[in-house]
Parts: C-alpha cells; structure tokens; sequence
C-alpha cells in the first residue's frame, strides 16, 4: 500500500515527464512517447520494480543490442514472443471481408529468392517430404489476380532455414507468378516444426519462465500484386500438436490447412514418386489497399 504522499510523488513525476514532450512539433510522435512514458511509468508502479530488477532489464536489453547484427534480430525476436508482433499486425490488418489473414513475418526472408515456373520446385534440394502446393490468387470480389508475385521460404526438415548455416545455400525458398486465371502451384517440402533461435537472450528468458521455443510447423508466403495490400502470412499444418502452443503466437485458425499425405505414386503434375509425400491447397484471397 503506497500512502497518498507517496502516490502523491509518483504521480507528480509522471506529469513532470508527459509534460516534457508539450513542444514536440509532431503531433504523432508527441503520441506515441506520452502514451509510452504513461504505460512504462504503469508498469513500474504496478509491480512496484525493484533497483535490482530494473538493473536486470537493462543488462537484458544490452545482451540484445550485442547479439543483433545484419543476420540476427533479438528485439524482433523478442517483440515475437512476447505477442508485440502479431498485436501489431492484428491493430493493422482488420479484417475485410473474406481477405486471407495476416500473420508474422519472421527474421528469416531474404530478397532475390529464385524464380521458379508455376508446378516448379522451391526446395532447391533442401532435405525434406515433398509437398504440392496449389491454389489461387483472387480479390475480395472473387476476380483472378494474374500476375501476383508469391514468395515462398521455409525451415527444412532439420528446423534450419538456409540463411542459418552460414554457407550462402539457397534452398527452401523461391518466387513465382499466377497464370492468367490467377492460379498457382509448386514443390515444397513438408513443413515441420523448429525452434526459433534461443541461443540468446530471449531464449534465456523463455527458458526461465517455463516457455518452449518451438514454432509450429508452417510455411511462409509473401503475395504482392498491382493495386491490392501485400500479404504476409502463413500456412499450418492442421494436426500438428504445436498449433495451440506456437511460440510466437502466429496461429490463426483461417490459416491452418489440410495437408493430404500420399503413399508414393502418381502426383498432380504427372510424376511418378518415388516416396511419400503431401498436398495442400490455399487459396489466397488480397484484401484492397489501404487508403
Ligand atoms: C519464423 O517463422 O520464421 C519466425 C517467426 C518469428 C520468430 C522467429 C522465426
Ligand atoms: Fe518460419
């Protein structure tokens, strides 16, 4: 219990900081440091934070800062986990109508991927299930997008993108366009779950409040097209036992999918395979720019 002298103080503070932003030329970054000032100043007189603690979360954010460079982000890793991400993309995708949700992007995306035909291979040899990947690009009025540009990226079957062995491989990611119907259709492989990168500060944190690193098994897709909003999303693997526990919070129910297994045998593209593999379909569907 604080006595209303100490709430008297606190509060006083609080007003003396929000008041040190009243010059600040843009209205927008006036709102955003008040807002932030007001919730950290919460959150420090709700727990009522010790020196101690306080000492903690910065030697935390510090072991960020040394472990993040050009390949490894830790405070979007950290933003991941603690819900911040897709809180962001949920306050930024509102729902329209029948368009395809929107989930994390994920620090593993690299430009330039490969271009593969529509029916080609985005494995490029990563180890893996095969897995058939069709569907169709449409608008939120049901019309064929043609042309819509679908980037492709995923973990192999031993939990690692490629960008994570440090041998400059380019496997388990690709681009292609739709047909004029707005169809499209690919070789992947099977995805399965992996560990988000724990090696560090935030895996130190999950590991000390009983948390698991693992994502469930999913496999991205950026889709771009002329005149509609770029979606960046996923796909899961219905089934699999990690969907209610996805580290990141990434699942959304629209967005987990049959995925059909096969015994070797005749595929859609006329092949005759020689292993098992899967097949799933996704039809996206480009919710209109934003205005
Ligand atoms: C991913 O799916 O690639 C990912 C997303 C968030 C954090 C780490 C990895
Ligand atoms: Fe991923």
């Amino acid at each position: 219990m604080t006595s209303a002298e100490q709430e008297r103080r606190e509060a006083d503070l609080l007003d003396r900081v929000v008041h040190s932003f009243d010059d600040c030329p843009d209205p927008r970054l006036r709102q955003l440091m008040t807002a932030l000032v007001r919730h950290l100043h919460g959150f420090v007189r709700e727990v009522r934070l010790t020196e101690e603690e306080w000492t903690k979360a910065i030697e935390f954010l510090t072991a960020a800062g040394h472990i993040t460079d050009d390949r490894r982000q830790e405070f979007i890793l950290l933003s991941d986990v603690l819900g911040l991400s897709m809180q962001t993309i949920a306050v930024n995708n509102e729902a329209h109508g029948n368009a395809t949700e929107a989930t994390v992007f994920g620090p593993f995306f690299v430009a330039n991927s490969p271009e593969i035909p529509i029916g080609g291979d985005s494995s490029g040899g990563a180890p893996g299930e095969p897995c058939w990947v069709e569907g169709t690009v449409t608008d939120t009025e049901g019309q064929p997008v043609a042309g819509a540009r679908i980037e492709v990226w995923e973990a192999d079957d031993d939990g690692l993108y490629d960008v994570q062995y440090g041998d400059d491989r380019i496997a388990a990611r690709a681009h292609l366009f739709t047909d004029e119907g707005g169809r499209y259709s690919f070789w992947a492989i099977t995805p399965t779950p992996y560990p988000i990168p724990h090696d560090g500060p935030v895996g130190q944190l999950l590991a000390a409040v009983g948390r698991s690193p693992m994502r469930a098994s999913h496999l991205h897709f950026m889709v771009t097209a002329e005149g509609l909003r770029t979606l960046v999303t996923h796909i899961f693997v219905r089934g699999d036992e990690l969907l209610g526990s996805d580290t990141v919070f990434g699942v959304k129910e629209s967005l987990v999918k049959d995925f059909r297994r096969h015994a070797p045998g005749p595929t859609p593209d006329g092949r005759a395979m020689d292993r098992a593999w899967s097949q799933v379909t996704f039809d996206i569907v480009l919710a209109p720019p934003l205005s």
